[in-house]
């Protein structure tokens, strides 16, 4: 990683599709597999969104009246993320992330709301601990990543 990211996971939250510990082998499936596929991801969007609807910090953030297409955006993303279909990047391009938030004031206390709801959203899918564990460590030092202020 060279020394000119400004953050130590910049190349894990960036990766347009991971590999696990098999790489390409994946020979007890994939984490987007092991983890029961589109269906699970689907569940922990909505989930998600249900608490972004009713947030007073992050709700007004959203530019579109309907939540639906972000709804969408946000299941594309992680899908591929975890080594599901690529169709995030074919409609979106590069997911570029920090980039694409900055337009948005994630502070500290957006942070915690957005993963208030991510919790939530997480364990509403009942996953295995060792799973649960790898999907919340990434999202936490997602979160984190996004960061761009430090004011109210
Ligand atoms: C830390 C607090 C965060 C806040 C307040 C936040 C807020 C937002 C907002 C307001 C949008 C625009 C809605 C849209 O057009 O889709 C957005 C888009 C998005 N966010 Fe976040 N976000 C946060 C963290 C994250 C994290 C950690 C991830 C990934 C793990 C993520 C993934 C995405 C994706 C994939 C999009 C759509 C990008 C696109 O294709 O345009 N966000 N976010």
């Amino acid at each position: 990683m060279s020394d000119q990211q400004d953050f130590s996971d910049a190349e894990r939250v960036e990766t347009v599709r991971i590999k696990g510990l098999g790489g390409e082998l994946n020979i007890a499936g994939n984490f987007y597999e092991r983890v029961g596929g589109k269906e699970t991801f689907r569940k922990l969007v909505a989930k998600f969104y249900e608490g972004v609807a009713e947030d007073d910090v992050l709700r007004p953030m959203y530019p579109e009246e309907d939540l639906g297409p972000a709804v969408e955006r946000l299941q594309l993303f992680l899908e591929q993320y975890w080594g599901g279909p690529t169709t995030y990047q074919e409609q979106r391009g590069h997911p570029r992330l920090k980039m694409r938030h900055m337009p948005f004031k994630i502070n500290p206390l957006a942070r915690e709301r957005w993963l208030l709801h991510m919790r939530a959203a997480v364990e509403s899918i009942e996953l295995p601990q060792l799973l649960e564990a790898e999907l919340w460590g990434y999202l936490d030092r997602a979160a984190t990543a996004m960061l761009n202020t430090f004011e109210d």
